[in-house]
């Protein structure tokens, strides 16, 4: 397993995104109900929030509920939003502490208000916080955020503040919900599923995908280490050819 040590510093990927995939087959796996899989998800949590941190990764972005979750047995949802509430509650002080800056991206008004107001508390708490960005994904989907931003941008062209033919891939990414933060250069999915989730879609066009098996309570700081010497060693073309890539990396 890899070891902090073992990371070239210089080669950090700005951006990890991870989708958390795995709490539901752990717990059945030992017998017990999902949601003491998701109240074990939030050790992994805690261990991923920390390796990155060390690592000095500036931002991090956890896919914790999605838009298709609300679809799920109430008893769940309803755990999962118990569970939001205590953990923002219970994990402040430790973000404050670690120079931590908390963002949410996804459709914050569908949580419940008690959700909302940990929320926004713990948003405004750790505003000016300058170390680690970590962004949750929240009532979140790349169609609902890309579905959005068209919106907005139609509502634009209709009042005459944008002309269709300025539209270009950079304005385009003002009207997502992550315009303030680089695209994920990795895209981390635990539990040995191979899909994307409606995660992201148009921010990872380019990310390096790592998968592992590891379910998602049973993930370490020595797996996210695995993850980023995996990145390392990847190389990356954005459509080029090796050769390009090469010389502009000695340049
Ligand atoms: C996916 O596992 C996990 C989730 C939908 C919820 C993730 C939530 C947490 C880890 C806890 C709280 C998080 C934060 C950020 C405070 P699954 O239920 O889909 O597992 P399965 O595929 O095995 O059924």
């Amino acid at each position: 397993m890899a070891t902090i040590e073992s990371i070239n510093k210089d080669k950090l990927p700005s951006h990890v995104a991870v989708i958390m995939d795995g709490n539901g087959r752990w717990a059945q796996r030992k017998g017990n109900s999902r949601i003491f899989g998701h109240k074990n998800g939030v050790v992994a949590v805690r261990e991923t929030v920390e390796a990155a941190s060390e690592l000095g990764i500036k931002y991090l972005t956890l896919y914790a509920f999605s838009t298709e979750n609300w679809n799920r047995p109430r008893e769940e949802v309803d755990a999962l939003m118990s569970l939001l509430i205590v953990t923002i509650e219970k994990e402040l002080e430790s973000l404050l502490e670690n120079n931590v800056c908390l963002h949410v991206i996804g459709d914050t008004q569908s949580l419940p208000k008690s959700v909302q107001k940990q929320l926004f508390r713990a948003l405004d708490k750790t505003r000016n916080n300058t170390g680690l960005n970590l962004v949750l994904a929240l009532s979140y989907s790349g169609r609902w955020e890309i579905l959005n931003a068209m919106k907005k941008l139609a509502s634009d062209v209709r009042k005459k503040n944008l002309e269709v033919d300025d539209l270009s891939c950079d304005s385009f990414v003002q009207y997502l919900t992550t315009s303030e933060y680089p695209d994920p250069e990795l895209l981390i999915r635990t539990s040995g599923e191979y899909r994307i989730s409606n995660f992201m879609l148009w921010q990872i066009a380019y990310a390096e995908l790592y998968f592992t098996e590891v379910l998602w309570p049973d993930f370490r700081k020595e797996d996210f280490f695995d993850a980023i010497l995996d990145f390392q060693k990847r190389e990356r073309r954005f459509g080029k050819i090796s050769e390009q890539v090469n010389t502009e990396s000695v340049n």
